[in-house]
């Protein structure tokens, strides 16, 4: 029981990753609106690319509903939310000016 138990776990939840990226949820890209310039976050890029699991960020640092979390730069900059990693460590420094547009992409019609 204990064994099928352990063994139905990783079935179960590699399961559900998949099927949330083959029914496309994860596959759509999360556009926070923004004056600075909309950030595009991908969870294609973060999972399948960088191989950050889903307990890294949910239900940890982020809900699981798009618009659920109010944060705001100085949060980031505070090592909260995507500062949590983005902080120069465990990925890019989100407080380096070099970086800002790696994050922000600037409105379309304006050139990079
Ligand atoms: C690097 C961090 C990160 C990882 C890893 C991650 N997510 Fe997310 N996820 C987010 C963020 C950020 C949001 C949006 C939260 C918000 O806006 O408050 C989100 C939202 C979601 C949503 C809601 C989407 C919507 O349109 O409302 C689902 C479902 C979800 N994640 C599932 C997963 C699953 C399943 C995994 C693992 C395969 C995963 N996430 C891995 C950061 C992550
Ligand atoms: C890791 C990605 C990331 C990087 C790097 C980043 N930002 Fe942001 N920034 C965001 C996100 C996400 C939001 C939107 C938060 C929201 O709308 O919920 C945001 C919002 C903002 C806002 C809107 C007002 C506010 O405080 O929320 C400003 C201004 C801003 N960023 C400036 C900057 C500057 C300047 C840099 C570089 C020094 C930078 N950002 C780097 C992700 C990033
Ligand atoms: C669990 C850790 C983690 C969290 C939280 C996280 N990221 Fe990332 N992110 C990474 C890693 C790792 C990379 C790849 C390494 C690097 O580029 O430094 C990355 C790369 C990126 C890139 C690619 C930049 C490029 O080079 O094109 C963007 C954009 C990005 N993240 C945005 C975000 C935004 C926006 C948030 C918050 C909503 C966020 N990330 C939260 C770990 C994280």
């Amino acid at each position: 029981m204990r064994k099928t138990f352990i063994l139905l776990v990783p079935l179960i939840s590699g399961l559900f990753i998949y099927s949330c990226f083959k029914g496309g949820v994860l596959n759509r890209d999360l556009v926070f609106k923004n004056d600075n310039g909309n950030v595009v976050f991908s969870h294609v890029y973060h999972v399948k690319v960088k191989k950050q699991h889903c307990s890294y960020c949910h239900p940890k640092i982020f809900k699981k509903k798009f618009g659920a979390d109010k944060f705001t730069m100085k949060d980031i900059w505070n090592g909260k939310y995507c500062g949590v990693c983005h902080n120069g460590s465990r990925a890019f420094d989100a407080k380096n000016p070099r970086n800002c547009i790696k994050c922000h992409k600037p409105k379309s019609g304006e050139k990079q």
